[in-house]
């Protein structure tokens, strides 16, 4: 690849795909943008291509890059707080945002990968399926619906052009500082526990999650770009562990021994009690198979916080 969009760039997923684009690929132009609503621009430390600080809902594509064509484009930018309420704004600068790029992306066909999100599976239990229907709780996972529903229509009438969506699970790891309190649970209990104060979690802990280490995540992504079709595929580690066991995790990574204080769950209408990704079709697909199991990304993870503190 020598000519490459990030949108979303300064975000978490999106910083640590770009620079793991600019490693993988050091001759390619990259090409970042972001309008910093959540990003930092801490996260692209480092970062040797071009940014452009703009919102990708209201960008006139066109004028912004003219006849450049991309070998890939990567569409992470989204409103990525779930307890962002406002529908019209959700709707409109996450699926807005990717019509443009659509229009923008279909003379040359460019193949476009984009995040779609766990949360377009709702409170559904059991392993989750990319085939089955979708049934969002909130206004952000709603929009992620419409993106998905968007780019399956443009590809029945585009059979060549590649377009696929990742429903990214619970995903953790380095550069989700910026995002406060919309970060993983894995840095907020770290960040709890690394105070020495008790983890506090809804009771009674046993909600489990898919939490997929951001590693996963870029490689996964990166493959995408290289699908044989369109489609949607899950990004999740593949395996549920509960809360209480992540602070076990945590605990053993910090020579702790802080027992969970339960609180109760203020969200419970639209709380996910179960989330775990079925990998089987990243794997029959895309040969992919996640490296990283929540103990080993969790350790991985929790190193590179120490060796920042
Ligand atoms: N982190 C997760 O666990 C998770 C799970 C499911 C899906 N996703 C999806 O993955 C993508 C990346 O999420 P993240 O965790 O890195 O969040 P993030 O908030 O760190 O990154 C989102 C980035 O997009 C930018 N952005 C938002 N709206 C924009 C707009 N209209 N125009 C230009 N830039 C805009 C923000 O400034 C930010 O840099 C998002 O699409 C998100 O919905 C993330």
């Amino acid at each position: 690849m020598r000519n490459i969009l990030v949108t979303g760039g300064a975000g978490f997923i999106g910083s640590n795909l770009t620079l793991e684009l600019q490693a993988r690929y050091p001759e390619a132009r990259i090409v970042v943008v972001d309008d910093f609503r959540s990003g930092d621009f801490k996260n692209l430390r480092g970062f040797r291509g071009d940014v452009v600080a703009g919102d990708v809902s209201r960008l006139d594509w066109a004028e912004q890059f003219g006849d450049r064509v991309f070998d890939g484009i990567f569409h992470l930018a989204s409103i990525t707080d779930t307890t962002v309420h406002d529908q019209f704004l959700q709707v409109h600068d996450n699926v807005e945002g990717f019509r443009r790029l659509l229009a923008f992306a279909e003379p040359n066909q460019t193949p476009v990968v984009y995040a779609s999100s766990a949360a377009t599976y709702g409170m559904a239990g059991g392993k989750q399926v990319e085939d089955q229907a979708p049934a969002p709780a909130n206004v952000y996972a709603f929009s992620k619906v419409q993106l998905d529903n968007l780019a399956r229509e443009q590809a029945a009438r585009n059979p060549a052009w590649r377009m696929v969506g990742l429903r990214y699970f619970n995903v953790y790891g380095p550069r989700e500082v910026h995002k406060k309190a919309a970060a993983s649970m894995i840095y907020q209990l770290y960040l709890q526990m690394k105070a020495g104060k008790r983890p506090r979690v809804f009771r009674a802990g046993e909600h489990c999650r898919d939490f997929v280490y951001v590693k996963d995540v870029v490689a996964l992504t990166i493959r995408a770009a290289t699908a044989p079709r369109s489609g949607v595929f899950n990004c999740g580690s593949g395996v549920a562990i509960s809360f209480n066991e992540v602070i076990a995790a945590l605990n053993g990574c910090l020579g702790t021994a802080l027992e969970a204080e339960y609180m109760d769950n203020p969200f419970a209408h639209f709380y996910q009690s179960f989330t775990q990704a079925d990998m089987g079709r990243a794997r029959a697909e895309l040969d992919f198979t996640p490296a990283w199991t929540p103990a080993l990304g969790i350790a991985d993870y929790v190193r590179s916080l120490e060796a920042q503190s």
